[in-house]
This record gives C-alpha cells, sequence and structure tokens, in this order.
C-alpha cells in the first residue's frame, strides 16, 4: 500500500530567458519579455511529493519535519530572493525556465530521500502556470 505525501513551499527568485550564443532579436523573438537584461521576478510555488510504503512502526511515508527541512536547506536557502542567472550555480549555462528549474529541484531532492522513496515535484511559476517532474 502506497501512499504520497506532498508539502508546499515558495521562494521569490528573478531570472532572465536568454541565450548568449543567439543574438537579440532572436533572443526576442523566443523569449519575449521573459528577455529583459534587467531581470524580472517570480513568486514560485512548489508542490514536492513523496510516495512510498507506510513505515509500520512510525506509521509515517516521510517525517514530515524531515521533508520540510531537506526543502528548506536545498531549494528556499539557494533559491529565495536570489537572481537564479547569477548567484545560482546550476544556471550559469543553463536557461532558468520553470522546466529546467523543477529537474534542478528534483536533482538536489532525490539524493536527500531514501532511495525506496519515489519523488515527484511540481513547480508553479505562476498561479496558471506550471511544471511536473518525476525523474523520468
Ligand atoms: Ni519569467
Amino acid at each position: 500500500m502506497k501512499v504520497t505525501v506532498s508539502r508546499k513551499a515558495h521562494f521569490n527568485a528573478a531570472h532572465r530567458l536568454y541565450r548568449k550564443d543567439w543574438s537579440h532579436e532572436k533572443n526576442e523573438e523566443i523569449f519575449g519579455l521573459c528577455n529583459n537584461p534587467n531581470f524580472h521576478g517570480h513568486n514560485y510555488e512548489l508542490i514536492v511529493s513523496v510516495t512510498g510504503e507506510i513505515d509500520q512502526e512510525t506509521g509515517y511515508v516521510i517525517d514530515m519535519k524531515i521533508l520540510k527541512d531537506i526543502i528548506k536547506f536545498e531549494v528556499e536557502d539557494t533559491f529565495d530572493h536570489k537572481n537564479l542567472n547569477i548567484e545560482v550555480p546550476e544556471f550559469k549555462e543553463l536557461n532558468p525556465t520553470a522546466e529546467n528549474i523543477v529537474v534542478v529541484i528534483y536533482n538536489k531532492l532525490k539524493p536527500k530521500l531514501s532511495s525506496h522513496l519515489d519523488l515527484e515535484v511540481v513547480l508553479y511559476e505562476t498561479p496558471r502556470n506550471f511544471v511536473k517532474y518525476s525523474g523520468e
């Protein structure tokens, strides 16, 4: 019997979508307002879901306190109030789209969880736009 437990989190961050190897015109065409050289911010919302068997001793899939601390350390402390392009090493050469951010977050969280637990991360860039990654 597998159960999924989820925790919400959030962070505010700035980014700019562009490719150094593209002309200004091409960046404007593909990324539009997101290519603003002065950056722009989002209130990112995150839903981290962990699926696994209920531990017979504790009754937990994962201790929520532990999950909370992992998210805080790996995501909130490293992304909140940061400029993703400049201050987060993963995005030095990687465009910080919602798609790439959700994969980076997944890859930071997954090694911190027991290997028998499945992970899914949903990232909202706006209340209406969100992406999902579960490692496939
Ligand atoms: Ni944006």
